[in-house]
């Protein structure tokens, strides 16, 4: 698949106005992406678990724009956002410049008023990043409206794609799925391992099947039982606005003196993983996934200009799990993203007993002792 796949040449249908509501989850990176080439395109693979209690549900409402002032809107989007009821204008820059990105891909985009409502069932600023559920939520409602304008009676799978040259097809799953994850990309990198569940790879890797730098993709190959319904409980330790963003930190990887060694990294954890997952081998898994966020946190200590998102409790939470592990033998272990916040992932087997150790020992080092108990998910959802 190329981007030319995912142009759509006419739609055979027209639609005055509707109504599509997606809710989409969360995901938590085991391998990092972290850097990227123009249009959102990743400088490694990067594998995920979809998390299933963090999403984002989001409706999307369209209504054909009034053609006595459609010559004047044309050249621009018209879109509302609202979140938690309430109307969001400071969101509608990154919303405009996802529009962009994506318009030539869904050529409709044009055509409507939309009103985006949207509501996250985790605490927003809670220090959990809404923008891979809230744009993979939105990409979905989009490709939604798509397949309505589309609808007919021959398919169009991934397969035959749009180079067929017909434009009179419907979307089958699989297209629908890519289209979705490829437009998520564009809104925000990592919302293209959303889509779907519960272990998605982005970005080319030589073993594994079918893996793209455009879109996500469900992992190819066996899994262990271990890792079946893995736990993720995300120890919220600091709640406040992250001091750099992660467009700016993917930014920083270029020209950074370590980035060609991470990157190849990235390559080998991923070819390592998958031998893993077949085995159900849990303490090779510990190491990648810990060594990963660390290096994820060391990228960013050590590119110019430097910045630390780790917090003092970060590092205790990270000791306390050290000496548990040790103590215990419990297959526990931590992972970041771009931020000061603890993701502890364990197997479901052990579930009791962790979480004893993680309400008695570690929720203390958290704001307000908020923490989120997550597990693997199986990918986002439409909402009749
Ligand atoms: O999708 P972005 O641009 O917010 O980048 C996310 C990067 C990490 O969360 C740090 C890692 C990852 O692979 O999700």
């Amino acid at each position: 698949m190329t981007e030319q796949d995912f142009i759509p040449k006419t739609y055979s249908k027209t639609l005055e106005k509707g109504k599509v509501t997606w809710e989409s989850p969360s995901n938590i990176a085991l391998v990092k992406y972290w850097g990227k080439k123009k249009d959102q395109i990743p400088e490694n693979p990067s594998i995920s678990f979809t998390l299933n209690a963090c999403k984002t549900i989001t409706t999307l409402s369209f209504a054909k724009k009034d053609l006595s002032t459609a010559l004047k809107v044309t050249s621009e989007f018209s879109f509302e956002v609202i979140l938690n009821g309430e109307k969001k204008d400071n969101f509608k820059p990154k919303i405009q410049t996802f529009f962009k990105r994506i318009e030539s891909y869904l050529p409709f985009l044009k055509d409507y008023h939309f009103v985006i409502d949207t509501k996250n069932t985790f605490p927003h600023s809670s220090g959990i990043a809404s923008s891979a559920s809230g744009m993979s939520a939105l990409a979905l409602c989009l490709m939604s409206i798509e397949k309505q304008l589309m609808e007919n009676d021959v398919t169009l799978s991934t397969s035959t794609a749009l180079s067929t040259g017909s434009v009179e097809r419907s979307i089958d799953e699989n297209y629908f799925n890519q289209k979705a994850s490829f437009l998520a990309r564009l809104g925000s990198g990592s919302a293209c391992r959303s889509v779907e569940g519960d272990l998605i790879v982005w970005g080319k890797h030589k073993e594994i099947t079918n893996s793209s730098n455009l879109f996500g993709v469900k992992y190819p190959f066996e899994v262990h039982e271990n890792f079946k319904n893995y736990q993720d409980t995300i120890l919220l330790v600091d709640k406040g606005e992250k001091q750099v963003s992660s467009t700016v930190g993917h930014n920083l990887m270029h020209n950074h003196p370590f980035a060609e060694q991470r990157f190849t990294q990235a390559h080998d954890n991923l070819s390592k993983l998958i031998h893993i997952f077949k085995e159900g081998d849990l303490n090779s898994f510990i190491k990648i996934v810990e060594s990963e966020a660390l290096t994820l946190h060391a990228m960013m200590m050590t590119s110019m200009p430097y910045f630390i998102l780790m917090k003092p409790n970060t590092l205790e939470i990270i000791n306390k799990i050290w000496r548990f592990r040790q103590k215990t033998g419990w297959h526990i272990c931590f992972t970041l993203d771009a931020g000061a916040n603890v993701h502890i992932l364990y197997p479901e087997k052990e579930a009791v007993q962790i979480l004893e150790f993680i309400k008695s020992e570690l929720v203390a080092y958290c704001q307000n002792e908020q923490y989120i108990c997550d597990r693997i998910g199986f990918g986002a959802k439409k909402i009749d």
